[in-house]
């Protein structure tokens, strides 16, 4: 989701405002005088001195020797071998020649039920949108359709099911002439039924069709989830008070999952998906918000106004006290939502399920570290919000390959990070039980009841123990070799304090950061970070050699990123309205980086509008993936900003891309 309306008016698409007004100093006033120039000219220097050989705390213990990375700058032969793409403002997409990109799956295509085919003027029915791909493609992830024999990985790369998210919508492009309202409320229940059914997540069966095309099938498999699907609550919060709603007294279940951003997947070849801009789809009207629903923003109006309308599949949008307790009404509805959710991709009956243990805040995504045989299960998490922070969690279980391990998710240990000026790190329990946890708690004054509350309040848990605040934390990915986790850190321009770790005051552009656990298991709690990347125009930028960016790899609000087998990093932008206008970079873009190297190039630019986002490939490295979001965001049904991919006339759509080479051998 882009940044380009920040007033959440009724139907503004936009993130959500900042909520993190906690005392938590930023890093520099914490050790003092740092200065920017000094963090730009050595911070970024100094980090990349650790990951080139140089000892930094930790270092020796690392997962993986820096011998890995020694070839730098003495690589003999560019693992980048295509022309960069240039800049480019217009209504398509390009790649490199010998490449080709084919939009497969537009929201509207028809998966299921009774397949009801697309129309042009956007006059199907709600029911229809609950049978048909939803709007704005996000996270995504291909599972061959052997993914769940063996060890959860899959080696089929023509036959399997692409999962992927839809993050929110552009109503007055879902609706023939817009969403109607009348007096400031939603007058109409099939609209807002239409809407819910457009969010959530899409299972989509796919397989090479004897030319080599990639299909959609006629599949059992074939679902949708939307807004409204019924889930169950897993992990230390299930059934806590404080989830307790008219629909479920005990706290135990939930209906739908919303704003589902970026992705993971477990090694057991389940999907994850990822609630982030949930709190706008909420209103309270109460005097005084409880911290579970202040600290995350919640207003007292909402986005798209389905707290409108009469009825319990809307009312609950409205979390207005009205009961005598909250088994009467919806106060705790919010309560329910800001959680990653799993989906059992190969069982259409499966009832998602909310793991509460990995926390709730504006999930953009989840990674795992590499995982083993018989050792605990390690995962990362970024809250994207101005100001807030970088999540990992540590499983209590061992991984078991070829059995159930869902459960791992629910009972473990979850941390926040503080990125320290000397380069070092600490994770920092948020944990009930946890001695220093206890104190900080003491110290500011904060109380809670259980290990449930402290989850469903982990922003606050998180303030309470000093975690760095960050430029927005949007994807991560891990290094399949060293193990180093990367993630991305799109902007904020809201910081007015830098730090070692956040250079850039009314940072615009945005960088990548990354770090290296002290432990090999990662389950530790010390690590080793540097920056990768500051991005931006040539004269306020850094790529990962040390050299300003130039032509052929600026870049701007890096967002989506992704690992491919081989340690090649891709990165996806996500540059807002007012940024495509007025930066020179051109349209939203999806960049190839060599951590070994350092070299960077452009691979693809997008639509007018867009932003790149979602990436997954088969094992065989022959189809890539990636989502087109919002291409024309803005427009409206007679003011098309965008006519991709339709052409002419026709409404833009979020479609995902399929990306090959021309002679169909390998992508790189
Ligand atoms: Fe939905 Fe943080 O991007
Ligand atoms: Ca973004
Ligand atoms: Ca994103």
């Amino acid at each position: 989701m882009t940044t380009h309306n920040k007033d959440n008016a009724l139907f503004g698409s936009g993130d959500e405002l900042p909520s993190n007004h906690s005392s938590n100093p930023h890093m520099n006033e914490l050790i003092g005088e740092l200065n920017r120039r000094q963090v730009l000219a050595g911070g970024a220097a100094l980090g990349a001195l650790a990951f080139f050989g140089v000892s930094l705390p930790g270092s020796s213990e690392a997962a993986e020797p820096a011998a890995q990375t020694l070839g730098f700058p003495f690589a003999p032969r560019s693992r980048l071998p295509f022309s960069p793409v240039a800049i480019g403002r217009t209504d398509s997409i390009s790649v490199p020649a010998g490449y080709k990109a084919t939009p497969f799956i537009p929201w509207g295509t028809p998966i299921t039920g009774r397949y009801p085919a697309f129309l042009d003027d956007a006059s199907n029915s709600a029911q229809d949108q609950a049978e048909q791909i939803g709007m704005h493609h996000d996270g995504m992830h291909f599972f061959p359709i052997d993914a769940q024999r063996g060890h959860g990985h899959g080696h089929n790369s023509n036959h399997g099911l692409l999962v992927l998210n839809h993050e929110y919508i552009d109503a007055p492009l879902l609706h023939p002439n817009g969403p109607t309202v009348v007096a400031g409320k939603r007058s109409s229940a099939e609209e807002v039924r239409k809407e819910i059914n457009a969010h959530g997540v899409s299972v989509v069966e796919i397989r090479r069709n004897v030319r080599g095309d990639w299909e959609v099938m006629p599949s059992a498999r074939n679902r949708r989830i939307t807004a409204a699907t019924p889930m169950q609550i897993q992990g230390p919060a299930r059934g806590h008070a404080l989830l307790r709603t008219r629909h479920s007294p005990d706290g135990t279940a939930a209906r739908g999952t919303q704003n589902n951003c970026a992705n993971g997947h477990t090694p057991w070849g389940t999907y994850l998906t990822c609630e982030e801009n949930w709190a706008g789809y909420f209103a309270n009207r109460d005097t005084t918000l409880p911290r579970e629903q202040k600290r995350y923003g919640l207003r007292s109006t909402s986005r798209f106004g389905w707290d409108t309308l009469p009825g319990d599949e809307f009312e609950r949008f409205d979390a207005t006290r009205k009961a005598e307790n909250a088994s009467g009404d919806y106060r705790n509805e919010p309560n329910q939502f800001g959680w990653i959710v799993e989906i059992d991709p190969f069982n259409p009956d499966s009832v998602p399920v909310k793991h509460t243990a990995l926390g709730r805040f504006a999930h953009e995504g989840l990674v795992f570290a590499p995982v083993r045989a018989g050792k605990r299960v390690v995962c990362y998490s970024g809250d994207d919000s101005q100001n807030e922070y970088i999540y990992k969690y540590v499983s209590r279980d061992k991984y078991r390959p070829g059995r159930s391990n869902s459960q791992l998710l629910d009972n473990g240990a979850l941390y926040v990070g503080r990125f320290n000026a000397d380069n070092s790190g600490q994770w920092l329990a948020l944990d009930v039980n946890d001695p220093a946890f206890q104190a900080a708690c003491t110290t500011a004054g904060v109380t809670f009841a259980d290990q449930g509350d402290v989850l469903i309040n982990t922003r606050l848990a998180a303030d309470v123990v000093g975690a760095t605040k960050m430029d927005r934390p949007e994807w991560g990915a891990v290094h399949p070799d060293t193990g180093e986790i990367y993630f991305t850190l799109t902007n904020n321009t809201a910081r007015t304090t830098a730090d070692a770790a956040n250079p850039r005051v009314a940072n615009a552009h945005g960088h990548i950061i990354r770090w290296r656990e002290e432990s090999r298991d990662h389950a530790g709690t010390n690590f080793a970070w540097s920056l990768f990347l500051l991005a931006g125009p040539p004269a306020d930028s850094r790529s990962p050699t040390g050299q300003p960016l130039d032509a052929s790899n600026m870049l701007a609000s890096p967002d989506g990123l992704w690992f491919d087998p081989e340690g090649r990093l891709w990165i996806q932008t996500d540059m807002s309205g007012s940024q495509l206008a007025s930066g020179p970079f051109g349209n939203n873009q999806m960049l190839v980086a060599d951590p070994k190297t350092g070299e960077m190039k452009r691979f693809l630019v997008g639509p007018l509008g867009a932003e790149i986002t979602g990436i997954t490939a088969t094992p065989d490295m022959r189809t890539l993936f990636i989502n087109i979001q919002h291409p024309g965001e803005g427009s409206t049904a007679t003011n098309l900003l965008s006519t991709w991919p339709d052409g002419p006339g026709k409404r833009p759509r979020s479609a995902t891309v399929i990306i090959s080479r021309e002679d169909r051998r390998r992508l790189l």
